[in-house]
């Protein structure tokens, strides 16, 4: 391929590791090698930090849903509160990002500027925010709401409480504590603020009780992929998080969101892309293939019909399996909730011309994201032509089982990105400074 080496002798392909439960794969835990227990014990996610960390990743990434799923997703469930488990893994790692989710609908801003920014201060700057506005009704149930507020309401209170967030952040300046033991002065009062936000949904009047994050802000992540998503990315985000399966599709949302940023009066550059990546690799294409097949062996299909069912909105349940998917519902809209993960997989169903198995096994293994199947050199490859050619900056690598896959990614895949010159050494164990993000 032609390669563009101007611009990526200045930048770093970024990589995060996602770690859902077991393994991206439906049926993760139901392999051989998986232990199903593993994930609700520490020495499981241990044992993950350090691997990732010891093969150069950027950052771990750990999302959170608050409601327990359906069928399909439940070994998902076993995923504790990322908070706790990033502050526990704070403890065994030093260079590592640490990235987790949180909810600006459940949240208030006060715990989490201070839960940020604490994990900021035990990581030495490691810390990072993936900002959801929850969308699931399980979530509503359990927050005591008969149903989800509106998407718009949800990125207005979002747009809120991110600002809230930043402001106590900010609300300690870089030298107010001075720790000055001769005058028995801690804190330049001077120097630590009121903040008196007061905004359309929630209120706080600061200042937080712990010194600026050694990051300013820990590092900002989101997912949007709605207008409103994407505006809501623009103005606040330094990473964001995409679903994309065609080089081109990624190409457009890549320019746009750089588009976005600048618009926003931002250097595009401190926006990331990063589309998701689901990698199977061996030793042999054939190997890989093999891999997969064996993976979705384990899938249940009736879990994930009811999955897909739920997603379009229809019982597919009558529908013969391996009969093409019909024409009719590749044109479905999702809910308000699944519509960009709706989107993804119908373009994959038309573009691949799948049948209703071949379309829930894609469900299974791929979730909509980009499947890459094949050798280390395969997959390096797409990887360098999506980094290469205006449609990614990094990529969330979401190992299909945990942590085989991941090992696997690290001695195939990491190696030949290097040999291609686009992982280039790491500048800083600081996260921001690392990603080549301002320290604000
Ligand atoms: C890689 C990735 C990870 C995500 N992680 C979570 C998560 O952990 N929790 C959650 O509630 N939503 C998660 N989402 C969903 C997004 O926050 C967002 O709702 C979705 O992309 C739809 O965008 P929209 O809200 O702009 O319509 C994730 C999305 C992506 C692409």
């Amino acid at each position: 391929m032609v390669s563009n080496r101007n611009t990526a002798s200045s930048r770093r392909l970024h990589l995060n590791a996602v770690i859902y439960g077991l393994g991206s794969h439906e049926a993760a835990w139901r392999m051989p090698e998986s232990d199903p227990y593993a994930s609700m014990t520490l020495d499981y996610w241990i044992d993950i930090a350090k691997r990732a960390e010891m093969s150069g990743f950027d950052a771990l990434f750990l999302g959170d849903v608050l409601a327990l799923q359906d069928e399909a997703d439940k070994h998902l469930s076993s995923a504790m509160d990322p908070l706790v488990l990033l502050s526990a893994l704070a403890a065994v790692t030093t260079q590592i990002g640490l990235i987790g989710t949180a909810s600006t609908t459940f949240d208030h801003p006060f715990h989490l500027a201070r839960r940020f920014g604490s994990l900021d201060h035990i990581s030495k700057g490691r810390a990072g925010w993936n900002i959801v506005t929850s969308s699931n009704e399980l979530e509503a149930h359990n927050f005591g709401l008969a149903s989800m507020p509106d998407h718009q309401e949800r990125y207005a209170r979002a747009d809120d409480v991110v600002t809230a967030v930043k402001a106590l952040w900010q609300s300690w300046e870089v030298n107010a504590r001075l720790a000055d033991k001769i005058n028995g002065r801690y804190f330049d009062n001077a120097a630590v603020h009121q903040v008196d936000h007061t905004g359309p949904y929630v209120r706080t009047r600061g200042p937080l009780n712990i010194p600026r994050p050694p990051q300013g802000h820990p590092v900002l992540a989101q997912a949007g992929s709605s207008p409103a998503g994407k505006a809501f990315a623009a103005r606040h985000a330094d990473i964001v998080f995409t679903v994309q399966s065609s080089l081109d599709e990624a190409r457009t949302f890549y320019a746009e969101m750089k588009r976005l940023a600048a618009e926003c009066g931002r250097n595009p550059g401190h926006l990331l892309v990063m589309p998701g990546i689901i990698p199977i690799t061996a030793s042999t294409k054939k190997h890989a293939e093999d891999r997969i097949n064996a993976m979705n062996s384990f899938a249940v299909p009736e879990h994930l019909m009811a999955k897909l069912s739920s997603f379009l909105g229809r019982d597919l349940s009558g529908l013969a399996l391996d009969a093409p998917f019909p024409t009719e519902l590749l044109n479905a809209k999702g809910s308000q909730a699944s519509r960009s993960r709706v989107d993804a997989l119908l373009g994959i169903a038309r573009r691949d011309r799948l049948s209703l198995r071949q379309l829930l096994m894609r469900l299974a293994s791929g979730r909509g994201h980009l499947l890459a199947v094949g050798t280390g050199s395969d997959i390096a490859s797409i990887m360098e032509e999506w980094f290469e050619t205006g449609a990614a900056d990094g990529f969330n690598v979401m190992c299909p089982v945990m942590p085989r896959d991941l090992q696997i990614f690290s001695e195939l895949v990491i190696p030949e990105l290097e040999k291609r010159g686009i992982r280039g050494p790491k500048s800083s164990d600081m996260l921001r400074e690392r990603l080549g993000l301002p320290v604000i």
